[in-house]
């Protein structure tokens, strides 16, 4: 049973839910040059992994916290299977839908999914699961309306396994970054608080240990351009 949120985790979600609306508008194009386009790889790999799945006309895939779309267009790229866009940002939806009609985006809190138990053969959630205001309870939630058997795919940012590199990397994306964000989209605050949300977040083994408890099976992750991004999956057990 879902338990009633704290004051705090409502608080969240709504500042959240406000941050992106105002940089809805700019979202795509900030990413593609803060990341070199690297983010479209990252997504690509991600297609890759759930490719068995998208292969099969009758699966159902959900893309939680999708935003502007850019993973489920991904996901539906060849795919005979159907896949469903989801996020609580009407802006960042309205993005997504202008981009196609193939794919339909509707709206919905990624903590409370107004999906029934057992529905979907893969969930996927990239750049979302940070967000949420409690990582555990977001989990559980995606892993409810999975089918028994059915594939999570998480793509987030991670922890650079290289010391060196991480130091740059760190560098890059608590110095550098929320500057050119804040002058591209005008909206400094949501790109201060990317490396501060990343810095909050499990690193790679931490969150599959919360994977596991989540009751997710065969859990294991990719490291993506040295741990910059990870991907991690599971079964629904
Ligand atoms: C960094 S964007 C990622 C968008 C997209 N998945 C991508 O790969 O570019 C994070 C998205 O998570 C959404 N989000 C955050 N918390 C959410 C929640 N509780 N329910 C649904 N969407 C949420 C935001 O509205 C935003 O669109």
């Amino acid at each position: 049973m879902t338990r009633t949120r704290t004051a705090s985790e409502i608080e969240h979600a709504r500042a959240v839910r406000a941050m992106f609306s105002g940089i809805a508008g700019r979202y795509d194009l900030l990413n593609h040059l803060l990341s070199a386009n690297i983010d479209k790889r990252w997504r690509r790999r991600l297609r890759e992994r759930l490719a068995d799945v998208l292969a099969k006309s009758d699966a159902l895939v959900l893309d939680v916290a999708c935003g502007t779309g850019d993973l489920s267009i991904e996901l539906k790229r060849d795919a005979d299977a159907r896949v469903i866009g989801t996020d609580f940002c009407r802006p960042m939806l309205a993005v997504a839908q202008d981009k196609t009609s193939e794919i339909p985006f509707v709206e919905g809190d990624a903590m409370r999914l107004g999906f029934g138990d057992d529905t979907f053969d893969a969930v996927t959630i990239a750049f979302g699961l940070r967000n949420l205001s409690n990582f555990a309870d977001g989990l559980a939630e995606l892993h409810r309306v999975l089918k028994p058997g059915g594939t999570l795919a998480v793509l987030e940012f991670s922890t650079p396994v290289l010391p060196g590199f991480r130091g740059l990397f760190n560098f890059y994306f608590a110095r550098i970054l929320p500057r050119i964000g804040g002058f591209v989209s005008g909206e400094r605050g949501a790109y201060e608080y990317l490396p501060d949300s990343v810095s909050k977040f499990p690193d790679q083994k931490r969150l599959a240990e919360l994977m596991e408890r989540t009751g997710f099976v065969s859990v294991g992750f990719d490291n993506l351009t040295g741990g910059i991004a990870a991907i991690h999956y599971g079964l629904k057990g």
